[in-house]
């Protein structure tokens, strides 16, 4: 099954994609931790990606697709994938329809998390990563046991630089601005499907496993 999962930026995408990939034994392709871990190892993708992303900008979508296109067509994908934080233009969307038509392949489905502004701040905000192993957690809704370390791996915790309130804020206006638009767009494909993002992860992820059938 290939999969899309789509939101507002803290909406709780990477939370719920793990789980899905998890359940279904298919890779999950996040453009956001693709272009993270570039710029930890300080490669020439994580330079020119890193100043788009701490402004809060989107990264141009030539680099974006070319990243996406490779990763997809790698033999794990074969039995499908989730895709987390991409599409995020129409040109992007475009382009992948094409490329996928290309091996007569296609998107199953688009789950669209829905929640509004204010909480997504609050979960952007109080969001914090471990630094080793990628592992997310929230100093409100989900705490890590130790205050700043990891229950996974022990890793330190931190916050994004792009999690800070003001960059966050911009995120947001950038989603409903060159985003959103994209749910019309797999709306008229009906293969769109809303997600109620408000309540637990675990609630969510019921809805999730209902509507794909899991
Ligand atoms: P990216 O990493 O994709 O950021 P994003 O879309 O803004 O999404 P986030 O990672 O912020 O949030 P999420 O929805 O995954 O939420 P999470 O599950 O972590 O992209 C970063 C940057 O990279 C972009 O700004 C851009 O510069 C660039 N980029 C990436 N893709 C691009 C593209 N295609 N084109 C151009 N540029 C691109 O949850 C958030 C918090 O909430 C966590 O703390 C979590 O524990 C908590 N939480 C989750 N679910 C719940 C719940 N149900 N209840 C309570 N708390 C919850």
């Amino acid at each position: 099954m290939n999969l899309i999962i789509m939101g507002a930026p803290g909406v709780g995408k990477g939370t719920q994609a793990v789980r899905i990939a998890d359940a279904l034994h298919i890779p999950h392709i996040s453009t956001g931790d693709i272009f993270r871990e570039a710029v930890s190892k300080g490669t020439e993708l994580g330079k020119k990606a890193k100043t788009y992303m701490d402004s809060g900008d989107l990264v141009p979508d030539d680099i974006v697709i070319g990243i996406v296109f490779e990763r997809i067509t790698r033999d794990d994908c074969g039995g499908g994938f989730i895709l987390d934080g991409f599409p995020r233009t129409a040109y992007q969307a475009e382009e992948l329809d094409k490329a996928l038509e290309k091996t007569k392949n296609k998107i199953d489905t688009v789950l669209l998390i829905d929640a509004e502004e204010d909480e997504v701040i609050q979960r952007i905000t109080g969001r914090r990563v471990c630094r080793n192993c990628g592992a997310v957690f929230h100093v409100f809704f989900n705490p890590s046991l130790k205050e700043n370390f990891c229950d996974k791996c022990q890793g330190e915790l931190y916050q994004r630089d792009d999690d800070k309130v003001d960059t966050a804020t911009k995120r947001y206006r950038i989603y409903i601005k060159q985003t959103s638009p994209l749910i019309n767009y797999y709306k008229e494909k009906n293969i769109l499907r809303k997600i109620n993002g408000k309540k637990s992860v675990d609630e969510v992820f019921s809805e999730v496993k209902k509507t794909i059938n899991v």
